[in-house]
């Protein structure tokens, strides 16, 4: 699915409905420059539009998911050129997606890194990721939902205490924590992520988007307005022939065949 620079994306899983974008930007372990960002806006605006992928996974090397947002591009700007460009606020695609995102993490996840994992739905993490916001030691703070995301994933005590001191957090505590889902060794996190993905891409599309929205309506409503928003949508699941099939494949014990509809 077209060719990049600093990142690879194709499709993946026995049925190819699983999009799988791959950081690839070695030298930098994946720094986020403009122009790696850019091209996992334009992978995932495929992925998006792709009829037959039901879900991404975004993924890094074995060595870094990604150490941060670029230091070397950052260095020389101003704050009247971040000012007027809103610099890094293109990154923020990511949670416009429909289709859900699964962060497969290995190594480091530091700055930008972290920030970008915790915009994805659902992060899986290898034994040897490590997430981290170490803004403050470059004079700077977390800049794309690290002071935000982060406190929301982990409460206030343990988010506080990585920011003000740039201390990492391994994937086993990670996972304790309730930042990550799942740990895997090294070797299968990926795998696993794009199982999972096959999994979620065997469901009624329209059904996974109203769950990923009705659960992103949680960090946004208080929680009258958000079960009022999870009914509605509940509610609207009856207008689906997808919800038919599947509540009449049940009584007939048989699998449903959804149809996107
Ligand atoms: N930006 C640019 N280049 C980076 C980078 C980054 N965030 N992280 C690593 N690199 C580069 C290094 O400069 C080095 O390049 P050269 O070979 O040209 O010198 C190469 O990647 C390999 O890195 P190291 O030699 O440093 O590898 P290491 O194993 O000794 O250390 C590391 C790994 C601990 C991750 C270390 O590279 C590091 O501390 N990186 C920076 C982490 C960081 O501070 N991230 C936050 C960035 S700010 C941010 O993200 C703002 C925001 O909120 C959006």
């Amino acid at each position: 699915s077209g060719t990049y620079e600093f990142i690879k994306a194709e499709k993946r899983g026995e049925k190819g409905n699983v999009g799988l974008i791959q950081l690839n930007r070695p030298k930098a372990l994946n720094a986020l420059n403009d122009g790696l960002m850019k091209e996992v806006g334009e992978a995932l605006t495929q992925f998006e539009k792709d009829d037959s992928v039901g879900c991404i996974v975004l993924t890094g090397s074995e060595r870094a998911f990604a150490a941060g947002a670029d230091i070397k591009q950052m260095q020389s700007q101003e704050f009247a050129g971040v000012w007027r460009g809103n610099f890094l606020s293109h990154w923020d695609q990511l949670t416009r997606a429909n289709k859900p995102i699964i962060a497969a993490v290995n190594g480091f996840a530091l700055g930008g890194g972290c920030e970008v994992a915790m915009m994805c739905d659902i992060i899986y993490a290898g034994e040897n990721a490590q997430f981290g916001q170490p803004e403050i030691t470059l004079g700077t703070i977390p800049g794309a939902g690290g002071t935000q995301r982060l406190t929301k994933a982990i409460g206030k005590s343990k988010a506080m205490e990585m920011v003000l001191t740039a201390n990492r957090m391994s994937a086993q505590e990670a996972e304790k924590a309730g930042l990550v889902s799942k740990v895997f060794p090294v070797d299968k996190v990926v795998d696993e992520a794009i199982k999972t993905a096959e999994k979620i891409s065997s469901f009624s599309k329209i059904t996974v988007g109203m769950c990923k929205e009705s659960v992103n309506a949680a960090y946004e409503l208080s929680l009258k307005e958000g079960l009022h928003f999870e009914k509605r949508l509940f509610h609207a699941t009856f207008a689906t022939n997808d919800r038919k099939e599947g509540m009449t494949a049940f009584s007939e014990k048989r699998a449903p065949n959804f149809t996107d509809s």
